[in-house]
């Protein structure tokens, strides 16, 4: 199948293309290079042993779609391209809903007007805030989002599900909810590149492990859990990569179905924390990590972690990869990447 892989060169979507080529798939790349650089497309080269196409613009441009739509048959889309910075989200909200909303309107737009089946989204375990209850199912409740990020995924979510129950059957949809994406291709020939300071635990951690920060910083150690620090669901992004073909595969084979909005976790189910993750970096490297305990990070939570059963059982879709096997990885590609 051909798949329009939106975002393409970013993180997730660098390695969700390699896994649709592996899979025997046809990725077109589409990408701005807004937040990502061109040279994870030599990465992708070295991996596959060719360069997908790509079609360098922005998904907010109808003219940009409608030319890259009538040019390539596409069967399915992967769309991951987006702003998502929950800080800045607050500051600047419309370019926010502008971009993200604006962009998937105007792909499903043309996801009716070309034919397209099949149609898979990148949401987030944001949409559950605070939970009520862990491991958190897809049947606990959304809560009120706390930034115009986080509600850029509960709208995506329903215009998704309002524009496929109305496609005759045609298109498909799912809402892929990820929990805490971490490490990079085992090659460590692609991974993520952060921009600027990075917010995240493990980009942060790699670049004190460089070196390049002096002192990683623990936001609190004060929490309701066995060690004080933040729980989180960390998952390899080659796992979730594979998770995004088992569901477009599904969403193919699922033509006769009357469901045409699914939701899904995907998480690895555990539960591991800040101080917990440190520790098995240092266990796996032999490095020692500089850290020291800081206040509370505002808007942060105490403990967050999927309930997987739901992908589990409906798509046989599970991580098998590591935490260990997360942070070697993401440390090769700290070691390869190229300097900013
Ligand atoms: C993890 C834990 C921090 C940095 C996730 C996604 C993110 C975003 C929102 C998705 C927390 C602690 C962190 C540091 C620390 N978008 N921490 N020192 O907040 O769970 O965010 O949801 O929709 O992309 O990953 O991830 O990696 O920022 O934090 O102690 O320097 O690490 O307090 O407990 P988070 P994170």
């Amino acid at each position: 199948m051909k798949i329009l892989v939106t975002g393409g060169a970013g993180f997730i979507g660098s390695h969700t293309v390699v896994e649709l080529a592996q899979a025997g798939h046809t990725p077109i790349i589409l990408d701005n290079f807004s937040n990502s650089r061109p040279s994870i497309l030599d990465g992708i080269k070295d991996i596959l042993g060719y360069r997908p196409t790509l079609h360098t613009g922005d998904c907010t441009n109808p003219v940009f779609l409608t030319s890259v739509f009538e040019r390539e048959h596409i069967d399915g889309i992967i769309h991951f391209a987006a702003l998502k910075a929950v800080g800045e989200s607050l500051e600047q909200p419309l370019r926010y809903y502008r971009n993200n909303i604006g962009s998937l309107v105007d792909l499903l737009d043309m996801a009716l007007h070309h034919g397209v089946r099949a149609f898979v989204f990148s949401s987030s375990a944001t949409v559950y805030g605070t939970p009520d209850m862990l491991p958190i199912p897809e049947t606990a409740p959304r809560k009120p989002a706390t930034s115009p990020y986080g509600n850029t995924k509960q709208i995506g979510e329903d215009i998704l599900r309002d524009t496929t129950a109305m496609a005759n059957g045609i298109l498909r949809s799912s809402a892929l909810r990820y929990f805490n994406p971490i490490g990079a291709h085992p090659s460590g020939l692609i991974g993520e590149l952060p921009l600027g300071t990075p917010n995240n635990l493990v980009p942060y951690l790699m670049q004190t492990a460089a070196g390049k920060r002096t002192t990683l910083t623990v936001f609190g150690n004060d929490y309701p859990t066995p060690d004080g620090t933040g729980i989180r669901d960390f998952i390899h992004v080659v796992d979730l990569a594979q998770a995004h073909i088992s569901t477009l595969e599904s969403l193919f084979a699922a033509q006769e179905s009357p469901e045409t909005f699914t939701v899904y976790n995907v998480g690895t189910g555990k539960g591991t924390s800040v101080k917990e993750l440190i520790g098995t970096f240092e266990r796996v490297t032999g490095i020692t990590i500089p850290y020291t305990v800081g206040s509370r990070r505002p808007g942060d939570i105490a403990a967050c972690y999927a309930d997987p059963q739901k992908i589990k059982k409906e798509l046989k879709w599970e991580a098998k990869l590591s935490l260990a096997q997360a942070l070697e990885d993401a440390w090769r590609w700290q070691q390869n990447s190229p300097k900013p």
